[in-house]
């Protein structure tokens, strides 16, 4: 099997649940505390030697490939300032890996996006990193999912058990145990269900490894969930319908980490705490300054 080198990031939803802020700013360039979200998940990408990066992008999202490109004035101006520390933020994240955008037109949902990566990936296996789903650099996941992919085959998804009252929110899969504690076989899976019929509390997490076999499947996926076409829809297929010979299967990853959803105005907020927290330049003071807080707040 070749090595997985492309991280596939699909970026051109609208992002409606941070407005106004996101009225002309992409909703991936929200900053936690001072990096905007999209570049945690390509560091994480780079991390696991994913060092390829395909931006799946749409209308408005200009900002953000300028945040992964040069900036001549500015890294000129910081230079004459002999600002070096500074400079190396600016720089950092246009040298973190080889970025690439392919625009996505009319967007008809996950899958759509996904399937317009594939000019690009050709028939390797590759990522798929969602941009709102933030994985604590702290609890990296995946070299552990790229190990079940090159012992099993297939392709792997990462899931986390969630309360049965959130499981309307993910993919929800069905799952069979493998000698392995935190692998397990996914046997069925559905979008978005009502908590009586999802088949397990196994929510789908952002993170995907996908044999090629996945556009095959994607162009014959019908629209499922609110009309679009679901990459879920396709991983059922690829889980249930698709032979190993010809690059089905689909294997999880448990995750028990920390994983925020900065979509999420809650869980953005707690995103901004827990990583500036644990920052060094930061943490001190702001974790003094949270205590006398919490302990002012009373019930
Ligand atoms: C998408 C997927 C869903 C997955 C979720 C993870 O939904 O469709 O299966 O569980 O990401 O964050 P979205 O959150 O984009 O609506």
């Amino acid at each position: 099997m070749s090595k997985v080198t492309c991280a596939v990031v699909p970026v051109a939803g609208y992002g409606t649940r941070f407005l106004p802020a996101t009225k002309a700013t992409p909703k991936e360039m929200l900053p936690v505390v001072d990096k905007p979200a999209i570049q945690y998940v390509v560091e994480e990408a780079v991390a696991a030697g994913l060092h390829d990066v395909l931006f799946i992008t749409g209308r408005s999202k200009r900002a953000l490939e300028d945040h992964f490109d040069d900036s001549p004035e500015l890294e000129a101006e910081l230079a004459k300032q002999n600002k070096s520390e500074l400079l190396e933020k600016v720089k950092d994240p246009s040298e973190l890996a080889k970025i690439h955008f392919v625009r996505q037109g009319v967007p008809k949902g996950l899958g759509h996006a996904v399937s317009m990566a594939k000019e690009h990936v050709g028939n390797n296996p590759f990522a798929v990193l969602l941009g709102d789903d933030l994985i604590d650099p702290r609890d990296f996941v995946l070299d552990d999912m790229l190990k079940v992919q090159a012992e099993h085959g297939g392709s792997v998804v990462l899931l986390m058990e969630v309360d049965p009252s959130e499981i309307h929110l993910y993919g929800s899969a069905q799952v069979e145990k493998t000698d392995k504690e935190n692998v397990v076989k996914v046997t069925d899976l559905v979008e978005k269900p009502n908590a009586k019929d999802a088949p397990s509390n196994y929510a789908v997490i952002g993170r995907y490894l996908f044999d090629p076999a996945v556009f095959e499947v994607l162009e014959k996926t019908k629209p499922g969930k609110n009309g679009e076409i679901q990459l879920t829809d396709a991983m059922k297929t690829l889980a249930k319908d698709v032979k190993k010979e010809v690059g089905g299967g689909l294997h999880a990853v448990i995750f028990k980490g920390r994983r925020y959803d900065t979509g999420d105005k809650l869980s953005y907020l707690q995103s901004v705490v827990q990583l500036a927290s644990e920052r060094e330049d930061l943490g001190p003071a702001f974790k003094k300054w949270l205590k006398t807080f919490v302990n002012n707040l009373g019930n």
